[in-house]
């Protein structure tokens, strides 16, 4: 083949390569992408040049759409405490973070006194002169988090950037991640978002909200779906071998067709931050397959850490699945599970690691935890 005619790219590229050429290519490239990397931009700049280390926390649960014009779409389980707290203690362990967040989830600091827990309003009261004063009783904790607060945003170390579906997180994550490439070992990414494992590809998604009636037909097709319908005979249109709900005809059902999410972490270790420092974690509700699962992922993506949590014991005990190393349980002790919810990023210091190599049977778990 002559010099004038190169071989197209993606001929000599690996699999991981191609699935990401084809996904970015295919969807659409979300319209905050540019800002996000602007400030993504400046931030790294800047605290690279002051010898900061800079940590990426990824966080909360990301969406997907079923309609171009969303009404309904699927979550992510994730309020956000997990990546908040974290931020916080990097941010008092001297990092730099950008906080990449579901829009609306819990955020550093103002996480203490979020709708999730009480509303803010409970902790004020109104003062002399028109002015508000925080009640006695929340008072020294309040000012302790608005010092750590004005401090962060005084000295520009938290920049927080919002997503919400799981292609705005994709396309951000790419970008901020290969910015942070400079930075090598200093760079830390800690991805404790609830990433979607399924969505709609773009060429399966419908412009408009999914009608649940047929009410929008014209007069004429109703009635001609209506007539070939009773002709059918209803059990006979209702039902085939593979149908799981007899009952209800299948043409009144939403059946939703889902493709898998590339697993883009393998694309973030081998090539968007290849001398980073990665550590992912693992969310399960089975306990008998965790750490196995954390393990697997480990092996596949070759990064540094894996942090394995189950969705009902997560507030008290993580386990740390590092390369060539046993696994580490970290838990909350018994008496502090009550007041707080706590774990590695939460409140309440981590104690541990409790001798016990298996995890917490959630049975065993207070009441109403
Ligand atoms: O916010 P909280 O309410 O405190 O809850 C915190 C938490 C339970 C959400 C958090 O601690 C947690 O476990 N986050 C990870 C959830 C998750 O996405 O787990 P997973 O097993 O589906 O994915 C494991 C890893 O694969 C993740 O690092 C993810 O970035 C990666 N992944 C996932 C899906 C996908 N399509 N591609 C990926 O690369």
């Amino acid at each position: 083949m002559s010099s004038a005619s190169p071989r197209p790219r993606l001929e000599h590229q690996n699999t991981a390569d191609i699935i990401e050429h084809n996904y970015f290519n295919e969807n659409q490239r979300p319209a905050a992408l540019e800002k996000h990397t602007a400030l993504a931009r400046d931030f790294i700049n800047l605290h690279a040049a002051a010898g900061r280390r800079v940590v990426l926390v990824t966080s909360g649960g990301t969406t997907v759409p079923l309609e171009r014009q969303t009404v309904r779409f699927i979550d992510n389980f994730s309020a956000g405490t997990r990546g908040a707290t974290s931020a916080e203690y990097f941010l008092e362990k001297g990092y730099a973070v950008i906080f990449l967040h579901r829009q609306f989830s819990l955020l550093p600091y103002s996480r203490h006194y979020s709708h999730a827990t009480d509303c803010f309003l409970d902790f004020l009261h109104e003062g002399p002169n028109g002015s508000v004063v925080a009640n006695e009783e929340y008072r020294e904790k309040m000012l302790k988090v608005l010092r750590q607060y004005t401090s962060a945003k005084r000295e520009r170390l938290l920049l927080t950037l919002p997503f919400t579906t799981i292609n705005d997180y994709l396309f951000v994550l790419r970008a901020v991640s290969q910015l942070m490439r400079p930075l090598g070992p200093s760079g830390l990414l800690y991805l404790a978002a609830a990433v979607s494992d399924f969505f709609v590809p773009p060429e399966r998604m419908v412009e408009h909200k999914i009608q649940s009636t047929n009410a929008v037909d014209t007069p004429t097709e109703r009635d001609a779906e209506a007539a070939a319908e009773n002709e059918k005979g209803s059990e006979e249109e209702a039902f085939d071998n593979f149908d799981s709900s007899p009952s209800v005809p299948r043409s009144k059902r939403l059946i939703i067709d889902l493709d898998p999410v590339p697993k883009f972490l393998k694309n973030l270790v081998d090539g968007w931050a290849p001398e980073g420092m990665i550590v992912s974690f693992k969310l399960e509700t089975d306990p008998a397959i965790l750490v196995h699962k954390a393990r697997y992922s480990l092996e596949r993506y070759q990064h540094h850490l894996v942090i394995g949590n189950l969705l009902s014991t997560r507030k008290w005990e993580v386990v740390f699945v590092a390369p060539g190393q046993k696994d580490r349980w970290i838990r909350v002790p018994q008496h502090r599970r009550k007041k707080t919810a706590s774990t590695v990023g939460t409140s309440v210091p981590v104690v541990g690691p409790s001798e016990d190599e298996k995890p917490l049977d959630p049975k065993d778990l207070p009441e109403g935890e």
